[in-house]
């Protein structure tokens, strides 16, 4: 290759790589892809009222409610995924969905994997007992045979891994819905549930004379909407955030749920 030739070449790319790094990252926008779809997909695990469960075929609660409003915002169609809450985050990476709306809170742990919306929802994990268990406090569940719903931060909390945390169980029992464990508890299976302190309102509610919750709350925990790492999709999503809180529709959304 002669001189001229070599130069016109690196010319032509020089040229062209800053067209292609524009091209790609059109191509890399989450947005830009979900418009041309017209549809987004949130992915979620319908076992946790008031957030998401199932009313007959349909999937209701809060985070549908919210996921309605991103997908208005972002002018197409909502199209839901339920599936086990701990492929959510590993279903999310592989492409299958756009975001997690699933009272998922914002780990640090987490944020290896996924970036974070802004938090919309304050919550805690909260123990369930029966009515004449000699439990009382997060201390009594030490020794204990404790039922939690499989990968959530109850279940880690209650695992204890690292050591970090102040209780020492028995054994952990988990499953793929929490009101299997709670069906535990209520037959004597489980000692205690472990669970956020709203659904875990939910189920008590449909067995007010058999099981109760604690007053006492195990952790502090913020939800939020998870979307892969380095997704646009954020940006839209605080946005919506932002505008229900401001607007009080934010409120009027949880109220129709939590009385
Ligand atoms: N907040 C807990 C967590 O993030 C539990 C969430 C469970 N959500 C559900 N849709 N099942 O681990």
């Amino acid at each position: 290759m002669n001189m001229k030739k070599f130069t016109a070449l690196t010319l032509v790319c020089a040229m062209t790589i800053p067209m292609g790094a524009a091209l790609v990252s059109a191509e890399d926008s989450a947005v830009a892809k979900i418009k041309e779809a017209g549809k987004v997909v949130m992915t979620t695990n319908a076992e946790f009222e008031p957030f998401e469960f199932k009313d007959g075929d349909e999937i209701v609660g809060i985070d549908k409610e919210i996921a309605e409003k991103i997908a208005e915002k972002l002018g197409v169609e909502l199209e839901i995924m339920d599936i086990a809450f701990d492929s959510l985050i590993p279903s999310l990476n592989a492409g299958k969905a756009d975001f997690i709306a699933a009272g998922m809170t914002a780990t640090d742990e987490r944020r290896k994997n996924v970036d974070f919306s802004d938090d919309y929802f304050d919550a805690s994990q909260t123990i369930i007992v029966g009515v004449d268990s000699g439990i009382t406090s997060r201390e009594d569940l030490n020794g204990k045979l404790v039922g939690v719903q499989q990968g959530t931060t109850g279940d880690i909390y209650c695992t204890n891994e690292d050591g970090s945390g102040d209780i020492t169980v028995k054994e952990v029992k988990r499953y793929p819905k929490a009101m299997d464990a709670v069906s535990d508890l209520l037959t004597g299976r489980v000692d205690a549930v472990v669970i956020d302190d709203f659904p875990a309102k939910k189920l008590v509610e449909k067995n007010p004379d058999k099981i109760k919750t604690l007053d006492e709350a195990m952790t502090e925990e913020t939800y939020a909407i998870a979307v892969p790492l380095g997704s646009d999709l954020k940006d839209v999503i605080n946005e919506v955030i932002k505008e229900l809180n401001d607007s009080g529709e934010m409120d009027e959304i949880v109220s129709k749920y939590i009385s």
